[in-house]
């Protein structure tokens, strides 16, 4: 598939319209041997099963954070409210200081957890599947947390490219 090809797929895959959520590791296998907290926005989170409690999402295998989330076996997924482009704008960049404006604290396996959120699930890898270019990535529900104070009660939404706001 060439550039225009993969291009026009992408925008087509764009027109299912989806949540948002910030998806974060620590990463303990540093060149200075300091743990480092990574985060990544992704929309292709999905929930997959009440019993067990499983979610998937899947990564590019070019991500600069993929070996880490390879490496971690724990990570938490933060949906996102609408107050929080800037945030997912963030940690869609890559080598951008994702942690310099988000309160955030370890979590289990020392994922970083965000205090802010629509939804927190804190998670450790179940099942890893091959998807092309991307890893599937399955996770069993350890621990989750809802937030519905009223700015958090608008979803940020992703559509055609571009954040938008529900009606
Ligand atoms: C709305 C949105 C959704 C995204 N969803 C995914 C996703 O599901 N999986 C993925 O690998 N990258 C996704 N990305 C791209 C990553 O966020 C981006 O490549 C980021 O730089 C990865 O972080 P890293 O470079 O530190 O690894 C998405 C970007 C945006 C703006």
């Amino acid at each position: 598939m060439n550039n225009e090809q993969a291009k026009q797929l992408r925008q087509a895959f764009g027109h299912f319209a989806t949540g948002v959520t910030v998806v974060t590791t620590m990463d303990s296998d540093t060149e200075n041997g300091q743990a480092k907290p990574l985060a990544m926005t992704a929309n292709s989170f999905s929930s997959v099963s009440l019993d067990p409690p499983l979610i998937l999402w899947s990564i590019d295998k070019n991500a600069q954070s993929f070996a880490a989330f390879e490496r971690n076996e724990h990570f938490a997924v933060h949906i996102l409210h609408a107050g929080q482009e800037a945030l997912s704008t963030v940690c869609a960049t890559r080598n951008a200081d994702k942690f310099a404006d988000v309160e955030w604290q370890p979590g289990l396996g020392e994922a970083p957890i965000f205090d802010e959120f629509s939804a927190r699930f804190q998670c450790r890898v179940e099942h890893r599947y091959e998807g092309g270019d991307h890893q599937i990535i399955v996770g069993r529900v350890l621990d989750y947390s809802c937030q519905n104070k009223p700015q958090q009660v608008q979803p940020l939404v992703f559509f055609k490219g571009k954040y938008c706001a529900v009606a």
